[in-house]
């Protein structure tokens, strides 16, 4: 079903044509003064230019052409050559009752639809997820949702830290905290079974990393002792593998239940050591193929091209202590998702500061032939910051967990609720429920509302209000849809045509012919924003349709069925924006 910005960019096109310039200038966008028009084409002036004509008599022919249009309302020339076009009510009622009939409410599916998949959230085993991996969560899950709504074969994968250094370092220091694990890990039988395994819990990992960490940057033996270990958990040594599968197992439960909370589920919890055993094969074809070279006692790999404006270092396949690294386990993640789903566009969904690790990576898998050039894309984004402008941490100056985010933005939610008096009908389980989705939508959308690009500062209290441009908002008025919508059921209001007469109901009705653009732009640039501000607009356009124009009260039964059916139209939009932005409405407040 095509919208009216792409039923009226034809039509344009085709005036252009028929006066003998490119389609291309016909090219149709929503009006930057609605109070003019509902739509515009500027394609005049460079078609002018292009032709050596005047932009005025140009446009002006097209206005002419276009006159009578059925679909348009008026049509007009204005200042140096622009064209102002006003769709008529009957056209937008057709419009509206269109989408209302369509089960996408009128988001355009691809053309072509693609398998894709998209890499994010990137949790580390024993690390506890920090609010660093919040922003890779909160817009890959958006990113997955969309190309999916509109027609991709999707696939979302965790791509678990699983593998690095950080193990070897779990590996000596729960050995130091405790005899029986260094026992465990020396073992030359491996006892994943061992009962002291069981001791080994979400707490102990959440301390003993930290302070190994802490200690492994001061005392280079501890160290070098790290590094050891990494490499011989990586050739196989049956102990530490033992204690690894229990390191992961752990930390694997903990994360899937705190990014279930933030609704955010993957189809694909796969990590880095799922492709180890790939990585010896590879480096024997990449040295077939003469990629690879010794540099001090490491194996490099040059990706460096003619025109660079800076030289980009090579990909350190395997250290010199005989490590795979983090860009060589995502390159043999590259072949293996190629043998297994073979997508046609992987988006790494992941923090701006690793531009350059993905941009080495993407390189040699382009030389080795493992995906297409152009196939892998990093989608980077900013940080959220602190109010003092760094990137965000607790009052204790540590990193915040995920987990206690969940907690404390969920006891803001209720806080909030109870001043606003909302809630106060349901059953302590239900505002359980709601206050939940109150602290999801709170903390997406905040997110979400920013270009991915932009850094922006963590204020609870802003993000939590009922008010403005926030989730707790857009909830807010879904609920008061789903209330309206109840009433009608009720009194036995049915939803009818729709017909479109007051500027409110126009103004609605626009809005919702605008979601189809709005949707293609956030897939397009790999963007939710453009999607999280057509919901805000599509809540505020209701507000305001439902304070002008009375739906059950109305005068006669026709409009009370139409603008009944404008609401529900409304409502399932909106929720399935929200949807792809991640947030879940209740069914009241
Ligand atoms: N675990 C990594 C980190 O915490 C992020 C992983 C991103 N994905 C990837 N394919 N490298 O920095």
């Amino acid at each position: 079903m095509t919208d009216l910005i792409g039923a009226l960019s034809e039509a344009v096109s085709a005036a252009f044509t028929a006066s003998g310039l490119g389609p291309e200038h016909g090219r149709v966008s929503a009006s930057d003064r609605p109070d003019l028009a509902d739509f515009q084409c500027n394609g005049a002036l460079a078609a002018a230019k292009a032709a050596r004509r005047n932009p005025r008599e140009i446009a002006a022919e097209v206005v002419q052409r276009l006159t009578g249009d059925p679909r348009l309302a008026s049509v007009e020339l204005a200042g140096p050559g622009f064209i102002n076009l006003r769709v008529s009510d009957g056209a937008l009622a057709a419009r509206a009752g269109a989408i209302a009939e369509d089960s996408t409410a009128g988001l355009t599916p691809v053309a072509a639809p693609r398998r894709v998949l998209v890499d994010y959230g990137g949790p580390n085993v024993a690390k506890p997820m920090h609010v660093g991996h919040l922003r890779a969560s909160i817009i890959g899950e958006s990113l997955k949702r969309l190309y999916r709504r509109r027609g991709d074969d999707v696939l979302g994968d965790a791509h678990f830290g699983d593998w690095g250094f950080q193990m070897g370092l779990l590996i000596i220091a729960a050995g130091d905290e405790d005899p029986r694990w260094a026992a465990v890990g020396e073992d030359p039988a491996g006892r994943a079974d061992d009962p002291a395994l069981a001791d080994l819990d979400l707490a102990i990992l959440d301390r003993l990393y930290p302070m190994a960490a802490a200690r492994a940057k001061e005392d280079a033996a501890y160290r070098d002792r790290a590094r050891r270990v990494t490499a011989e958990l990586q050739a196989g040594k049956p102990g530490y593998l033992a204690l690894w599968r229990r390191f992961t197992e752990v930390s694997q439960v903990a994360l899937e239940r705190d990014f279930h909370a933030l609704g955010v589920d993957f189809d694909l919890w796969k990590g880095e050591s799922t492709v180890d055993h790939l990585i010896a094969p590879m480096i024997e074809e990449l040295k077939a193929k003469g990629l690879l070279e010794v540099d001090q006692g490491a194996l490099i790999m040059r990706v460096s091209r003619q025109g660079d404006k800076r030289e980009l270092p090579p990909l350190l396949v395997v250290s010199s202590a005989g490590s795979a690294m983090y860009g060589t386990t995502d390159l043999a993640t590259v072949l293996d998702r190629k043998t297994s789903f073979d997508p046609q566009l992987v988006i790494y969904c992941v923090d701006q500061r690793q531009a350059d690790h993905f941009e080495i990576v993407f390189r040699a898998a382009y030389l080795a032939g493992y995906a297409i050039e152009g196939a892998l894309e990093h989608v980077g984004f900013g940080t959220m910051n602190g109010t003092d402008g760094k990137p965000f941490k607790t009052r204790a100056g540590g990193v915040l967990k995920l987990q206690d985010l969940i907690v404390m933005t969920t006891d803001k939610a209720r806080e909030r609720l109870h001043e606003a008096g909302l809630g106060a009908e349901a059953s302590a389980e239900e505002f359980e429920d709601i206050a939940r989705k109150v602290a999801v939508a709170a903390l997406k959308f905040a997110d979400l509302q920013n270009f991915r690009g932009t850094s922006y500062v963590f204020d609870l209290d802003r993000f939590m209000s009922f008010e403005g441009k926030t989730g707790p908002y857009l909830l807010y008025q879904a609920v008061r849809i789903k209330s309206l919508l109840r009433k009608a059921a009720e009194t036995g209001v049915a939803p009818g045509t729709i017909v479109v007469a007051e500027p409110a109901e126009r103004d609605l009705a626009l809005l919702l012919d605008a979601f189809g653009h709005a949707a293609a732009e956030a897939y397009d640039k790999r963007a939710p924003h453009f999607v999280a501000e057509h919901a805000y607009r599509l809540a505020q356009g209701f507000s305001k349709f439902y304070a002008a124009c009375p739906v059950l009260t109305a005068a006669d039964e026709a409009s009370r069925a139409s603008r009944l059916a404008l609401s529900a139209t409304t409502l399932r939009q909106l929720e399935i924006a929200l949807d792809i932005l991640g947030i879940d409405t209740p069914e009241r407040m």
